[in-house]
């Protein structure tokens, strides 16, 4: 029989991508999502769908009676602008919703491997100079990043005290087809579409600031990878947490000039005031994803914002079916 797996926000941008690196695999996969920011177009029509919010009852009842071998969490208020206008919102979606999907895989009983999607780019701070190791000190600049650490911190508990089997992915900056321009790594949706549009693309400061741009299956294949191979015992916070990154700091002038030479674009890059609490500087070391999950990034940053660019082209012209 095909082993299954649930995974809530597979309407949205990483979560598809999940969804199809599971059924290329012969999984028989299912989504829960209620659409807030996913859209049916992402959906793989293999997968089966389940029309509903992560904070409810019949999520609950959904995750303790599927009796998934596996749960890829990915539903989430993803936007950290939100998270600081509205911290009580984006904490009752990312903190109580993963909570209530805990219980029930607790209360399920069935031995369901939990994948969860974290934040690297969003969790450690500007202290110390990248690429950032797990174990460095946590120092979230958003409620978006604390609301993650504190389910990575319900993650280790229930791991430790009552034996579920959980791992934490941390990702970088995740950039792809199908990209939402809120995420994290929203500037390459965003630039896609002012090159699209013949618009100047903006950098704000002088766009020397860097961030880790993973691909989006790249971060499909990690996913697999922490549902498959072995993974240490629970422990510590850090203990079954893994960057998913490229451990390379790409400048947002490096970004906007990779972009125009893919997408052959003149369009002009216009400078605008650096934005308060931006990052000056980020990048993963994925060190142990390579050694214990035998996970390395595939995709190069102009291989993968060539495919991210053609996607955006294609959807325009009506040429894209997914
Ligand atoms: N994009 C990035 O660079 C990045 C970086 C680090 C972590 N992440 C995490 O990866 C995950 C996926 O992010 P994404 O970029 O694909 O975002 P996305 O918005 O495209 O996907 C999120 C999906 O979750 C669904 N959703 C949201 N709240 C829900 C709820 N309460 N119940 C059910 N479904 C709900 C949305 O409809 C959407 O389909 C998120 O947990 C995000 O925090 C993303």
């Amino acid at each position: 029989m095909a082993k299954t797996v649930l995974v809530t926000g597979g309407a949205g941008f990483i979560g598809s991508h999940v969804a199809d690196r599971f059924l290329t695999e012969g999984w028989q996969v299912t989504i829960l999502d209620d659409f807030s920011s996913g859209r049916e177009e992402n959906l793989p029509s293999a997968a089966q769908v389940v029309r509903g919010d992560i904070t409810t009852p019949d999520a609950a009842a959904l995750v303790r009676d599927g009796k998934f071998d596996a749960l890829c969490h990915l539903a989430a208020q993803i936007d950290v602008r939100r998270s600081v206008l509205d911290p009580i919102y984006d904490a009752t979606r990312n903190i109580l919703g993963s909570l209530n999907i805990l219980e029930a895989v607790k209360s399920g009983g069935h031995p369901t491997r939990v994948v969860f999607s974290s934040t690297g780019g969003a969790l450690y701070g500007d202290f110390d100079p990248p690429p950032s190791a797990e174990t460095l000190s946590k120092d979230p600049e958003a409620p978006y990043g604390i609301a993650k650490l504190s389910v990575e911190y319900y993650l280790a508990y229930y791991g430790r005290v009552h034996g579920l089997h959980t791992v934490a992915l941390r990702y970088g900056n995740v950039y792809g087809p199908r990209q939402d321009p809120h995420g994290e790594a929203g500037v390459v949706a965003i630039f896609c579409n002012r090159l699209l549009d013949g618009r100047a693309m903006t950098v704000y400061g002088d766009g020397e600031q860097t961030r880790d741009y993973v691909y989006a299956g790249d971060v499909a294949a990690a996913n697999f990878a922490a549902v498959t191979r072995d993974v240490p015992p629970a422990g510590r916070l850090d203990a079954r947490a893994f960057n998913i990154g490229t451990g390379i700091e790409t400048s947002v002038n490096t970004l906007s000039n990779t972009l125009q030479q893919v997408s052959n674009a003149t369009t002009p890059i216009e400078y605008a005031p650096a934005r308060a609490g931006e990052l000056a500087r980020s990048a993963l070391n994925t060190a142990k994803a390579r050694s214990v999950l035998g996970w390395t990034p595939q995709v190069q940053l102009a291989e993968g914002l060539t495919r991210t660019f053609e996607y955006f082209a294609n959807r325009r012209s009506g040429a894209a079916t997914r």
